[in-house]
C-alpha cells in the first residue's frame, strides 16, 4: 500500500528507475553519444576529428560556446586563459598543509573547494561577466592546482606557471619538470593534448550528473564542479584509469598470465570485475578507447618507454573479446583501458590519473553548468523515492528499550 500510494505524485507517476538508467533529467546541446554504433560528437564534430586537429582549449571554447572560434576569438580565449593559469600563494599553503600520503583526489578536490574563498571577487555581479570570469578561472587553475599537488606528493618545488609556454606544455613542466630529465617533445605534448579532448564531456555521466544536480540548488561554478570531482574519483567512474594500472600490475606479479585473470573475472564470486572495460552507454566499442589504443603505441615509442604492461594489456583485450561473458554482455574497453599506460609512460603516478581525468573534464563541467543555468526548464533536481521502510509505530523510551 505505502510503496504503490507513493508512486503517485502531485506531477503525475512516479518511476522508479535505479542508476536513472532510463530517466533524461536534461536537455543538452552539448554532447551526442550513440551507444550502440559507438558514436561520440562534441557539438556535432565526431571525437575522430577533434582528437586529429583539435586542442583542449579550443574544445573548450567550443563546448561553452556552441560554435567553434574564429582566429581572432580563440586568441583572446586563449590570451584570457593564460592569463590566470598563476594562483593565489595560499593554494601552496593549502596542499602542503596535507600529509604527503594523501590520496591526490583528496587534495584536488579540497583546492577547487577553496577557490570561491580565494576569488570572491567572481560572483560580486551574477551576470554573464561573472559566469565567463568564473570559466575561464576554473580552466586556467585546475591545471596548475594539480601540479602542485603533483609536486607536493613528490616533494618537489611547486614552481611558478609561466605561460608563455604554452598551455600544455606548461602543465607537463609545472607537473613533471622537476622529475625528469629534458623538455616533452611535441609528440607528447599532442598526446596530453588529445587525451584531455577525449575527455572532455560525456553528456550525463556520474560526475557531470552531479555538477548540474548541485548547481541546480544555485550553487556556484567551482562548489559545483568541486562535488563533480568528488563523483570523478570512485572506482567504477573516473578512478578506473588507476585501477585499470593497479590490476595489471596484479596480474604480472601474482597470476602471470591474462587468462587466469579473465577466469577470476568470469567468477561473480570472486567480486573482481575487467576494470576498464564495460560502460553504462556504449555497448559496442568506446570510440575513445579506439582512439587511445592507436596513440599508445607511438607515444610509448615517443618516450622511449617499452612498457610490458601494455603487452599484458593488448592481450588481456584479445582475450576477452572472445570470451562468450564479455560478448554476451557487450562489454568492451572504454576509454580508461589504455590512457594509464601513456600517463605512466609519461611519469604521472597512479594516483594522478584521476586527477588527470578531472582535468580533461573540467571544461565538460563547466559547458553543462552553464547550460543548465540557461535553461529555463531547470529546476532543482530533488528526485522521488518509493519508500520502503516500517509503518507508523510508537516511541518507545531508552530506559524501557530492550
Ligand atoms: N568486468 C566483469 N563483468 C562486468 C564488468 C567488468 N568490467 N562490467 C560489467 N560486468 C557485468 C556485470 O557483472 C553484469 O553481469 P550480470 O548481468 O551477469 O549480473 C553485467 O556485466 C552488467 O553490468 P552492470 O554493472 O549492470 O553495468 P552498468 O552499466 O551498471 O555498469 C560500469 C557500467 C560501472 C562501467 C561497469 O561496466 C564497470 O564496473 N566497469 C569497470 C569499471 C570501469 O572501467 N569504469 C569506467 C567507466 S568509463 C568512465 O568512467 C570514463
Amino acid at each position: 500500500g505505502l510503496a504503490i500510494s507513493s508512486l503517485l505524485s502531485d506531477t503525475g507517476v512516479v518511476t522508479y528507475d535505479p542508476g536513472f538508467m532510463n530517466t533524461a533529467a536534461c536537455r543538452s546541446e552539448i554532447t551526442y553519444i550513440d551507444g550502440d554504433a559507438g558514436i561520440l560528437r562534441y557539438r556535432g564534430y565526431p571525437i575522430e576529428q577533434l582528437a586529429a586537429r583539435s586542442t583542449y582549449l579550443e574544445v573548450s571554447y567550443l563546448l561553452a560556446k556552441g560554435e567553434l572560434p574564429t582566429p581572432a576569438q580563440y586568441e583572446a580565449f586563449e590570451t584570457r586563459v593564460l592569463r590566470h593559469t598563476h594562483v593565489h600563494e595560499g593554494f601552496r599553503a593549502l596542499i602542503r598543509a596535507f600529509p604527503r600520503t594523501a590520496h591526490p583526489m583528496a587534495i584536488v578536490s579540497s583546492a577547487i573547494s577553496a577557490l570561491p574563498g580565494f576569488y570572491p571577487e567572481v560572483f560580486e555581479t551574477s551576470d554573464d561577466e561573472a559566469e565567463e570570469l568564473a570559466s575561464i578561472l576554473l580552466l586556467a587553475k585546475t591545471p596548475t592546482i594539480v601540479a602542485y599537488v603533483l609536486n607536493h606528493v613528490n616533494g618537489e618545488e611547486m614552481l611558478d606557471a609561466e605561460p608563455s609556454h604554452g598551455f600544455i606544455e606548461d602543465f607537463l613542466r609545472l607537473a613533471l619538470g622537476q622529475s625528469r630529465e629534458g623538455e616533452f617533445g611535441p609528440e607528447v605534448v599532442a598526446a596530453m593534448d588529445m587525451l584531455f579532448v577525449l575527455h572532455a564531456d560525456h553528456e550525463q555521466n556520474c560526475s557531470t550528473a552531479t555538477v548540474r544536480a548541485v548547481g541546480s540548488a544555485d550553487t556556484n561554478l567551482f562548489l559545483s564542479v568541486a562535488a563533480g570531482i568528488n563523483a570523478l574519483s570512485g572506482p567504477k567512474h573516473g578512478g578506473a584509469n588507476e585501477a585499470v594500472l593497479s590490476m595489471l600490475e596484479e596480474i604480472r606479479d601474482t597470476h602471470g598470465d591474462a587468462g587466469s585473470f579473465v577466469t577470476k573475472v568470469k567468477d561473480k564470486a570472486s567480486g573482481a570485475r575487467l576494470m576498464g572495460f564495460g560502460h553504462r552507454v556504449y555497448k559496442n566499442y568506446d570510440p575513445r578507447a579506439a582512439i587511445v589504443k592507436e596513440a599508445t603505441d607511438s607515444v610509448l615509442k615517443a618516450l622511449g618507454a617499452r612498457d610490458e604492461l601494455l603487452d599484458l594489456a593488448m592481450g588481456l583485450e584479445e582475450i576477452a573479446l572472445s570470451d562468450e561473458y564479455f560478448v554476451q554482455r557487450k562489454l568492451y574497453p572504454n576509454v580508461d583501458f589504455y590512457t594509464g599506460l601513456i600517463y605512466r609512460a609519461m611519469g604521472f603516478p597512479t594516483s594522478m590519473f584521476t586527477p588527470l581525468f578531472a582535468v580533461g573534464r573540467t571544461p565538460g563541467w563547466i559547458a553543462q553548468w552553464r547550460e543548465m543555468m540557461h535553461d529555463p526548464a531547470t529546476k532543482i533536481a530533488r528526485p522521488r523515492q518509493v519508500y520502503t521502510g516500517p509503518d507508523e509505530r510508537d516511541f518507545v523510551a531508552l530506559s524501557e528499550r530492550r
